[in-house]
């Protein structure tokens, strides 16, 4: 078969030419034969087919995958796991076709530069035939063919204005089984990574980054000692009753808080407790259990500290009210309920 090669250098782009005719006629399928020049020579020119190559098919391909991806992500997974969109659209078209332009350009690209590698059959070890005074301006002219034919070659390139004719042995400097080298070197490579980062992934090895939370001095939520609030801080959460440890009614009962007191009663409790207090509200029949008599000495019972309480956290079904009123408004309901007390 054809195990010799028979490097021509032209000059000229028309003495190329013949020679390839040339080439033909000694019976070297045109497959055999390959051009490489500094600058691309169309086939044309040189009395030859277009090469064909899968480049255009893969990158068809490489589309189509990216958008079978895009479709799958944008319709396939809400279809399959469908999630409440406050009244959106499931599938919102104008992202939509943001998202499926970009995978299907992805997949073109990824694909093309994949098989470009491919086709090239990169990576390619050994030394390949070539002579630099290609890179320099000729044309060389690379032809596989068995003995006798590679003598006639020969010849015919000496005869046909060739600068230079080299002839070696099939493929000696291509080496395929460094392939397998390179190969098992990947592969080795890949082994080692997925050992070695489990490892990292399942805390077998620790490597202590320095992180500024960890830097400081913690206290589990959930875990004592609890640092001791400074004197005279305030929680700023909101109100929370200490058992024990009342604070005193910041707002004094004067006639402007009652004032006060009781026109917020009026808008915020009185729906609910009635506007006297005594629990019959217009609202009080939806309540189980109905909203206190706060007249009645069980509310009345209440320390000052106890009915602000109520009205900032709310009590059983009754809601919290500290959105409504803010806290010094608080303290003139409070008042304005003392006041109630029959
Ligand atoms: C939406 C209706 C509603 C509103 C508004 C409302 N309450 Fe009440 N309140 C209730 C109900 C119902 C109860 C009984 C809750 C329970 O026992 O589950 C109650 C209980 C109470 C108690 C008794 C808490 C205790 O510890 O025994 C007080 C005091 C009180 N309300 C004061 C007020 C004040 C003051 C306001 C206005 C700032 C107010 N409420 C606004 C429904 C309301």
């Amino acid at each position: 078969m054809a195990n010799y090669l028979v490097l021509g250098l032209f000059e000229e782009v028309s003495s190329a030419a013949a020679a390839i005719e040339g080439v033909r006629r000694i019976g070297v399928p045109d497959n055999r034969v390959s051009v490489m020049s500094g600058t691309p020579i169309r086939s044309k020119l040189l009395g030859r087919r277009p090469a064909r190559n899968w480049l255009g098919l893969m990158s068809l391909l490489g589309a189509l995958l990216g958008l079978g991806a895009a479709v799958t992500l944008l319709v396939g997974a809400p279809l399959l796991y469908p999630m409440y969109q406050g009244g959106q659209p499931l599938i919102p078209i104008p992202p939509s076709i943001i998202i499926t332009f970009e995978l299907t350009m992805m997949g073109t690209m990824w694909v093309t530069f994949g098989g470009f590698w491919l086709l090239n059959r990169f990576p390619r070890f050994g030394r390949p035939v070539y002579d630099p005074r290609i890179t320099a301006g000729m044309i060389g002219v690379l032809v596989e063919a068995d003995e006798g034919r590679a003598g006639r070659v020969v010849d015919l390139f000496k005869n046909g204005n060739a600068a230079d004719v080299q002839r070696v042995g099939a493929r000696p400097q291509i080496d395929n089984r460094a392939w397998g080298r390179w190969l098992a070197v990947v592969g080795v490579l890949l082994g080692l990574v997925l050992i070695i980062a489990p490892l990292f992934v399942y805390d077998v090895i620790r490597i202590p980054f320095g992180t500024q939370m960890d830097d400081q001095a913690s206290v589990p939520y959930d875990g004592g000692p609890r640092l001791a609030a400074p004197a005279n801080s305030v929680p700023i959460q909101g109100p929370v009753f200490v058992s024990d440890q009342p604070a005193t009614q910041p707002v004094p009962a004067n006639p402007n808080s009652l004032q006060r007191g009781q026109v917020l009663f009026d808008i915020n409790c009185a729906l609910c407790h009635g506007p006297k207090g005594d629990g019959n509200g217009r609202l009080s029949g939806f309540f189980t259990p109905k909203p206190f008599d706060l007249t009645g000495a069980p509310v009345q019972a209440l320390s000052d500290q106890q009915i602000f309480t109520v009205i900032s956290n709310g009590f059983g079904v009754m809601p919290p009210l500290h959105e409504n009123l803010d806290v010094e408004q608080r303290w003139d309901v409070v008042n304005w309920v003392r006041n109630l007390k029959k």
